[in-house]
């Protein structure tokens, strides 16, 4: 049974006024809040165990070591892939993509006129580590290009993919405008047009979806902890073992080697080859805290509940004259994105709901070429989590309606 007033209970944030109204938070796309077992794993990690892992002998060290070897299990499962040293920890999505364009780079896989292909869809972090790896080989980029509602077309794929692709890298879910993109059909057309590894972004579709990376058959998957109720700073990177084995590694140092002398260092197996360093273990074990709560609610019941709200918050906004959403015709999930006719500049309206009590997100969303394409600075986005309600989505066409009777 969803329980909805359960459901907020469980999340202590929730409980306040913010500028003299309850807080009414939609800005889970940029991170969303945690609940009490997140917190409190995270707590206990500190009180009663902080201790680094992998390298010391004493009860702290290896209770420690279990926990977080426990975690990486439950994001195995999770997102079922094969085994869990296909599972790295990093900081997030974005050091994620990182790590590939900068590993993959470092195995002289991209030359000098490959190509590697983004869409049009995709966050900053989807793009600079790509750019930056074709300033440093030579290799191009090339961009799927979308239509008016935002919808990728496809028939690019056709045209472009070849031998010369190395790299195909989309979202599953655009973080601006919440386009759920068709990666089977992507990777379908990947697979049987070129031998190009294929990179799915998944921040934006972990906290919605149910994720099966082998059904996926993606060769890499990357997400952060923070959108999806685990603490900041913790992410996962997916790559099948094959691919992860051949990479060479993206930081050097302490847990990533297996001898280290003066004249020569070799490295340690999968998937400590890919941490160097001290990693954020009270973070990890939290994140596998943030993975069981998931499953305790159910994913689909997740996903039933965030697609109601969608559907409510669409209809309720639309019905507001002049306002206009982005990507409205196209398949979404979790998100609207919006702008007033007549009321240029989105972080108005953001300010205005602000002093509601109401957290939404406004600007580029750090996806400068979707505002550039739709011609615009920003937009105002809501977005979904869990523990949202239909009388939230009510405040927020409220709260918008007002803002344009004093923006115009
Ligand atoms: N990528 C995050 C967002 O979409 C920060 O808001």
């Amino acid at each position: 049974m969803f329980d909805i007033k359960e459901i907020r209970s469980q999340f202590p944030i929730l409980n306040q006024q913010v500028n003299g109204k309850p807080l009414i938070y939609l800005d889970n796309a940029a991170s969303s809040q945690k609940p009490i077992s997140v917190l409190e794993t995270w707590q206990k990690y500190y009180e009663e165990i902080n201790a680094n892992v992998h390298r010391g002998i004493h009860t702290l060290s290896q209770l420690a070591t279990e926990e977080m070897e426990n975690s990486r299990k439950k994001v195995q499962h999770f997102i079922n892939a094969k085994h869990d040293y296909e599972v790295i920890f990093t900081r997030g999505t974005t050091e994620g993509i990182n790590l590939i364009a900068y590993s993959l780079g470092n195995s002289n896989f991209i030359k000098k006129d490959d190509e590697i292909i983004i869409s049009y869809l995709e966050h900053h972090s989807n793009i600079v580590p790509w750019q930056m790896l074709c300033e440093r080989t030579g290799a191009k980029l090339k961009v799927i290009p979308i239509d008016e509602n935002g919808i990728l077309q496809l028939d690019f794929l056709d045209q472009n993919l070849s031998e010369k692709t190395k790299i195909v890298s989309v979202n599953q879910v655009s973080n601006a405008l919440g386009i759920i993109n068709p990666i089977e059909e992507i990777i379908a057309k990947v697979r049987t047009q070129s031998s190009a590894l294929m990179v799915i972004d998944g921040a934006q579709s972990v906290p919605h979806f149910e994720i099966d990376v082998q059904k996926i058959d993606c060769d890499f998957f990357v997400f952060s902890g923070h959108k999806m109720y685990a603490p900041m700073g913790v992410g996962i990177l997916y790559g099948k073992e094959e691919i992860l084995e051949k990479m060479q590694p993206f930081h050097g140092g302490g847990e990533m080697i297996a001898t280290c002398s003066f004249e020569k260092t070799t490295y340690a197996g999968l998937p400590f080859k890919l941490e160097a360093g001290t990693p954020n273990v009270g973070g990890n074990i939290a994140l596998g805290a943030a993975v069981d709560f998931m499953k305790k609610v159910g994913i689909q019941n997740i996903r039933n509940h965030e697609n109601a709200l969608l559907e409510y918050a669409q209809k309720k906004l639309l019905e507001i004259d002049g306002l206009k959403i982005y990507g409205e015709k196209a398949k979404r999930a979790g998100v609207v994105s919006f702008n007033l006719e007549g009321v240029g500049i989105a972080s108005d309206v953001g300010m205005i709901l602000d002093k509601l009590g109401i957290a939404v997100r406004t600007g580029h969303h750090c996806t400068q070429p979707i505002m550039d394409f739709f011609n615009v600075a920003g937009t105002v986005r809501a977005s979904f989590a869990v523990f949202n309600t239909l009388e939230e989505i009510d405040a927020l066409a409220e709260g918008v309606k007002k803002a344009q009777r004093m923006l115009m």
